[in-house]
């Protein structure tokens, strides 16, 4: 396959310079200059002479596109996760997709902590009480919530960021159950990491945490027979794709005491609607889809993409290919 050596680079969002830079080094690079999600409009329009395209999981990768896109040869998700874009057609195509893991991971397996520490001893709920002006005094019932140390974690998908989980949860003394595809003897031997099926992780976890990717095998994994398996002290924690978790049922769950509370970084739709009744209950915390959302991660984040789309360019095998097999055509 050949490339212009001054190809079309469009970016859809304003990224770290660093990775601009590498981009405006190797192509005829544009971007979308306002920090807000590129209209699809204008999207379609920008793709028609793309031959690299940088996007974030905010846009859909799919037919439509690629019907506007007749010169595209290249897709880097600025992102793990790619369930915004159509693999197969982009292979049909011949289009190269890259991601960005690795980079990602300890940030993300943070704030699953932070989530974990945050619903399980109340601190959203108690940092509201305090700014409305209603901390009167000290109490010995006052905000208590549930231990973190030495509870049990179920971790769905031990892949790189349920691992970096199961790290922490060791420094928190916890038991740790996983499910996942494939058996991970390290994490077994090393940190104490038990498999299970999934019923038995949702019968015996009092976190309920999620590090799987979206697919039509995961989607709504999580629903109403779930919830009513789980305990009824216990939390879930979704950090992965908001429709992994069917929220319908998510609801119910939390307003009947079927769990005790929920910490997401991600919904779905995304951004969660005002009127979600979600938003309504004081046991569940939400975060607007910030789990690699931090200075050094992202400007990895934004390179990695840059990365792959320079070798791409230069005729070099790119870092982090999705679908490798359009590079051997
Ligand atoms: C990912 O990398 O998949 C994240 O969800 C985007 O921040």
């Amino acid at each position: 396959m050949t490339v212009r050596a001054s190809a079309k680079i469009y970016v859809t969002r304003p990224l770290p310079e660093e990775a601009l830079s590498l981009l405006r080094r190797c192509g005829e690079m544009s971007l979308w200059e306002k920090d807000e999600v590129i209209p699809r409009d204008v999207l379609l329009r920008e793709v028609r002479e793309t031959e690299a395209l940088l996007c974030m999981v905010t846009e859909q990768i799919d037919a439509e596109l690629l019907a506007h896109a007749p010169r595209l040869r290249i897709v880097a998700n600025m992102a793990v996760g790619y369930d915004n874009v159509d693999v197969p057609a982009l292979t049909r195509r011949g289009i190269l997709l890259t991601n960005t893991p690795g980079v990602l991971t300890e940030t993300t397996a943070d704030l699953t902590f932070a989530l974990i520490l945050a619903i399980a001893r109340r601190v959203a709920e108690a940092e509201r009480f305090v700014r409305a002006g209603h901390w009167r005094s000290w109490g010995p019932l006052f905000f208590v919530g549930h231990d973190v140390h030495h509870a049990t974690v179920g971790i769905i998908g031990l892949g790189r960021i349920g691992m970096e989980v199961a790290k922490r949860a060791k420094g928190f003394d916890m038991r740790i159950l996983y499910t996942g595809r494939t058996r991970k003897r390290e994490a077994e031997e090393a940190l104490g990491c038990i498999p299970v099926d999934l019923a038995t992780l949702l019968r015996e976890s009092d976190f309920v945490t999620v590090h799987v990717p979206l697919t039509s095998d995961t989607h709504h994994l999580l629903s109403t027979p779930q919830f009513r398996l789980m305990k009824r002290t216990a939390f879930l924690i979704n950090v992965a794709r908001g429709p992994i978790v069917d929220q319908r049922g998510l609801y119910a769950a939390l307003r009947d005491g079927l769990i005790a509370g929920a910490a997401l970084d991600v919904t779905d739709p995304e951004p969660i609607p005002l009127a979600d009744p979600l938003l309504s209950l004081n046991n569940c915390l939400i975060l607007p889809h910030i789990g690699s959302a931090s200075i050094i991660t992202r400007t990895r984040m934004a390179t990695l993409a840059a990365e792959n789309i320079v070798a791409f360019l230069a005729g070099r095998r790119p870092p982090t290919p999705v679908n490798p097999e359009v590079l051997e055509k």
